[in-house]
């Protein structure tokens, strides 16, 4: 019986892909856009950019998810952090998965540039992508440290002032970086307002063209390793494609329809 349930579904399944890629060729854009041969050693190891990808698109999720009650003001930001976690439905659960997910991110980054260091994929003609990985992973630390300030508590705030006294002592433009991020003489109202406009807007603004051309980079080159493959794999695709488009025509030829059958 179980068997019997099993195999109707699995050819229920087998009919409605079928159907849809007939019409739409779904499944042939999928393949082309999540197919990514990797080298077969090591092959683990490169998942670890995916991860940061996924990582990075929770926080752009969870990021707007607390956007709803968080208030980027001295007087209600701690307030509003505090109803998050204690008032909001699910508030708890987001901002733990906003807070755990850019701590998991910069690991995983680390461990992505690490791999792709030290397979040594950030030779040419990649060398590229290795430039803007690293812009991004100092957009992502940006990220990080504009973060910490908008909860406004003592460790966020003590944090910031640390940070940004290390940042002041950067030859020549120290004094004008800090300036910019302070807004005055001391961390206020004016230094949160900045903060709050450079975390939700301007580096996630920044950071998802960047992702675009790292990606597009990788779908250019295909992973370090691995071009044989590539090439193997696409061919294959193509002649598939190419043998599908025969059968068709010759169905189409005999009278059939393009389902195989008869035509009125
Ligand atoms: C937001 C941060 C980043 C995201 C979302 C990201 C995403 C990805 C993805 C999905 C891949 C393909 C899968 C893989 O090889 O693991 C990849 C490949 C690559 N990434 Fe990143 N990456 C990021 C940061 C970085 C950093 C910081 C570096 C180095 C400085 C870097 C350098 C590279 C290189 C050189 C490749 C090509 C690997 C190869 O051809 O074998 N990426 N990245």
């Amino acid at each position: 019986m179980i068997g019997r349930v099993r195999s109707q579904t699995s050819e229920a399944s087998k009919f409605i892909v079928d159907w849809m890629e007939h019409r739409t060729g779904i499944v042939t854009i999928l393949e082309h856009a999540l197919y990514e041969p990797v080298p077969k050693r090591g092959t683990w190891l490169y998942t670890l950019g995916s991860a940061t990808l996924l990582l990075i698109s929770l926080q752009f999720l969870t990021g707007i998810l607390l956007l709803f009650y968080y208030v980027p003001t001295t007087t209600e930001a701690w307030n509003s952090v505090y109803y998050i976690m204690n008032e909001a439905y699910f508030g708890q659960l987001i901002r733990g998965i906003h807070y755990w997910s850019a701590n998991f991110l910069m690991a995983t980054i680390g461990l992505h540039m690490a791999r792709t260091f030290f397979s040594g994929a950030y030779k040419s003609p990649r060398e590229l992508n290795w430039i803007i990985g690293v812009i991004l992973l100092l957009l992502v630390v940006g990220l990080s440290f504009t973060g910490y300030l908008l909860r406004w508590d003592q460790d966020g705030f003590w944090a910031s002032v640390v940070g940004i006294k290390i940042g002041s002592y950067s030859p020549f433009v120290g004094g004008y970086i800090t300036h910019f991020l302070v807004g005055g003489d001391t961390i206020g109202p004016a230094t949160l307002s900045r903060f709050f406009a450079i975390h939700v807007w301007l580096l996630p603004a920044a950071i998802a063209p960047f992702i675009g051309i790292h990606l597009y980079l990788l779908r250019r080159h295909g992973e370090f390793g691995s071009d044989i493959e590539y090439t193997d794999r696409l061919s294959k695709l193509r002649e598939r494609q190419r043998m599908e488009e025969y059968d068709r025509y010759e169905l189409e030829e005999d009278g059939h329809d393009e389902n195989g059958r008869d035509r009125e």
